[in-house]
């Protein structure tokens, strides 16, 4: 008989709809794996509360996906991530917890001035464990640590072009306008849906990085290294909601570029 293990799903947890950008990693990197998804949609933004209000909506999340079969959990929002990341570990020590943070170690291998930006929500920029990666990794660089608010629920509201995301985005990188930068690190999972943007806003000169390839390699590691791969073809996409379902099903739909059903939960 199978080991019921190798055919549980990937368990993925976003503020929103960020953690898609990862959730789109993963399909590529691992076709075979089943993927559970959950947006807290009705407690967005998380970058602008407080850290103790983070890590227990989060633990609600990842009691919701054990229960639903998750062989792993990927914490797909550096938010949640830098709020909490040790305690989810400490609180559910029998599964494998991803986090997703910055590339700023990959940002310091490639960058040629010695400058570069992260761009992240407000507690992302401000958490301790952000600064202690600057610290730890990027000695001797000059990093402009940068962060918007409004950035999170622009992308939630569908506008991931335009006017208004230019001038907010324009208004989040200002501060690199004529330095050195040569890098922007996208430090939140929502911002890779507004990449279009950046470079249209920075140029083709300036590299922008995100985490979800690393994130990507890091949990088929993890499932490699514990003999939890699941063996099979056939996967299943389950996507959830605290918010609006059908709001919700057509945000997915658009960003995934794919129809994707979303049901409503209460946490
Ligand atoms: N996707 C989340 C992140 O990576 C956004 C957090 C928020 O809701 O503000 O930080």
């Amino acid at each position: 008989m199978m080991d019921p293990i190798h055919n549980s799903s990937i368990g993925v947890l976003d503020s929103g709809s960020g953690g898609l950008t990862i959730w789109q990693a993963l399909t590529e990197q691992l076709p075979f794996e089943s993927i559970t998804y959950v947006g807290d949609h009705a407690y967005l933004p998380y970058g602008a509360k407080t850290t103790a209000f983070i890590t227990k909506r989060v633990y609600g999340v990842i009691s919701f996906l054990q229960r639903h079969g998750a062989k792993l959990i990927v914490i797909a929002c550096n938010t949640a991530t830098v709020a909490g990341i040790d305690k989810y570990r400490k609180m559910f020590p029998d599964i494998p917890i991803v986090g997703v943070v910055p590339v700023i170690k990959t940002a310091t291998q490639q960058s040629r001035t010695k400058c570069f930006a992260i761009l992240s929500t407000e507690l992302t920029a401000k958490s301790a464990y952000q600064k202690n990666l600057i610290r730890e990794y990027a000695n001797g660089f000059q990093v402009f640590n940068l962060y918007s608010n409004i950035l999170v629920p622009l992308i939630e509201s569908g506008k991931t072009e335009g006017l208004t995301m230019e001038v907010e985005l324009g208004r989040a990188l200002a501060p690199i306008k004529d330095s050195r930068a040569d890098i922007v690190v996208l430090g939140c999972t929502h911002f890779p849906f507004i990449r279009g943007v950046c470079t249209k806003i920075l140029g083709d000169d300036i590299q922008v990085l995100d985490s979800s390839g690393a994130v990507g390699r890091q949990v088929r590691r993890i499932l490699e290294r514990n003999n939890m791969l699941s063996p099979s073809h056939g996967h299943v996409y389950t996507f959830y909601t605290t918010g609006d379902a059908i709001a919700m099903t057509r945000l997915f739909s658009r960003l995934l570029q794919k129809s994707a059903k979303v049901d409503k939960i209460e946490l």
